[in-house]
């Protein structure tokens, strides 16, 4: 699979870390984060990432940020995205199996890297479960129409 990756100044080292892991597994990946700890702003890198998610310039996406969460709010503004922040591999699965979650999200203060780790591998392993789950993400995208603009 084509991964993008993208990260906030709170993450550079656990994005290398991941990046690795990642091409390890057996995957692509295309940088869109920061590779410094400058301070930076975190609602663009998420929507770049997201917008090229979107676009289907890779299949899913992985974003960090200090706790995961401000980076999945920015992600989630974009049509078509469900980004889903993941502290546990167990989440990890579901959010994959349930929600199709197209990106998921972690905190570099909150998981270190060998839980982060797990969490991607859970991710990338499991398998989209359709059925009453795609109901209920066509309910999501429902929502979307109406509540956001075209934006890509
Ligand atoms: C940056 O200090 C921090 O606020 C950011 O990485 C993230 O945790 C926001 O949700």
């Amino acid at each position: 699979m084509k991964i993008i990756i993208g990260n906030d100044h709170t993450a550079p080292q656990m994005k290398q870390e991941i990046m690795q892991y990642v091409k390890e597994l057996g995957h692509e990946v295309i940088n869109y984060g920061v590779d410094t700890t400058d301070s930076c702003d975190y609602p663009k890198i998420g929507a770049q990432a997201a917008r090229a998610v979107a676009k289907g310039e890779a299949d899913c996406g992985i974003l960090i940020c200090g706790t995961g969460v401000g980076i999945s709010m920015a992600a989630n503004k974009v049509r078509g995205i469900r980004a889903a922040v993941c502290s546990d591999p167990v989440t990890a699965r579901l959010v994959k199996q349930h929600n199709d979650a197209n990106i998921i999200a972690f905190g570099a203060r909150i998981v270190g890297i060998e839980t982060a780790k797990s969490i991607v591998r859970a991710y990338l392993e499991a398998e989209f479960e359709g059925g009453r789950h795609q109901a209920r993400i066509d309910l999501i995208h429902e929502i979307e129409k109406t509540e956001l603009p075209e934006n890509l």
